[in-house]
């Protein structure tokens, strides 16, 4: 559903020391909306590769009550469509409450007229974007009562009633799968697979007893399994390996895409080449 597709990495600006290095073993890559525009800020570096690039987003909020485009966002989402940005990503979740805004992700209450709202914001953003949008599972801790259908029925409604894509982020469902008691294979199973436009993949931690969705630790074997299943069962056109900040020296990072590399070329070798 993009020209985005490969193995690739979310660039962070910590990453500039090797970035050469990096440039050379992935297809695609992804940045962070929020990080890189307007354009000018550290890490933007990465806008010269010529590989095609993704911008994902931490704080659209598409489920927000009070959604909308204000003309700040528009010419931010301008400027990534000049700077070659094909697919833009955010998650199916809120994380501000009008001028109030948590580093976290809230869960969407799962109900079709909700599905529908939710829909009608993701379609105006990719409107206003002019380029694919695609909506990425988050963490969630907690199921609400409301909720009258299941998380796979809500973002099958969400992605076909909007019709965009999906992140699969197959590190949260793990999470989610460990945290809630439930089979991260019947859920990607169930989900609609040619929705999915790429894969997320990274490391997570341990604490009081739950995972977290954490970014700095070294993908887990599981999630490297499920991550081989997601992408012989899904259309999911790239795979993306998260890791925030400096939390793995540059060979454990390089070593990680070696895997990924393998992992792919199982599925999808001699879908993409490396630019
Ligand atoms: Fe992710």
């Amino acid at each position: 559903m993009s020209e985005f597709a490969g193995v690739g990495i979310s660039y962070r600006p910590e990453f500039a020391d090797f970035q050469q290095r990096l440039a050379e073993v992935v297809d695609c890559v992804e940045i962070l909306f929020e990080g890189s525009f307007p354009v000018g800020k550290e890490g933007t570096e990465v806008l010269g590769w010529p590989h095609q690039k993704a911008a994902h987003a931490m704080t659209l909020s598409p489920a927000r009550a009070d959604f909308q485009i204000q003309p700040e966002l528009r010419l931010l989402l301008a400027e990534a469509r000049d700077n070659g940005i094909v697919l833009l990503s955010d998650h199916l979740s809120y994380s501000s409450v009008g001028e109030y805004s948590v580093p976290n992700f809230f869960s969407c209450t799962r109900t079709a007229a909700e599905a529908d709202r939710i829909a009608g914001n993701i379609a105006a953003l990719r409107e206003a974007a002019q380029m694919n949008v695609a909506i990425e599972n988050p963490v969630t801790f907690l199921s609400q009562p409301s909720d009258a259908m299941s998380e796979t029925q809500f973002v099958n409604t969400v992605l076909n009633t909007a019709d965009c894509g999906m992140v699969l982020d197959v590190n949260n469902l793990y999470i989610d799968a460990k945290n809630n008691s439930f089979d991260p294979y019947d859920y990607i199973r169930s989900l609609d697979g040619d929705r999915i436009a790429y894969l997320h993949v990274a490391g997570h931690a341990h604490y009081r007893g739950l995972l977290v969705d954490s970014h700095d630790s070294n993908v887990d074997a599981e999630v490297w399994q499920l991550l081989d299943f997601a992408l012989g069962t899904t259309g999911a056109a790239a795979v993306i390996l998260e890791r925030d900040n400096r939390s793995a020296t540059e060979e454990v990072i390089m070593s990680e895409l070696d895997i990924l590399r393998s992992i792919w070329n199982r599925h999808r070798k001699g879908t993409a080449c490396a630019a």
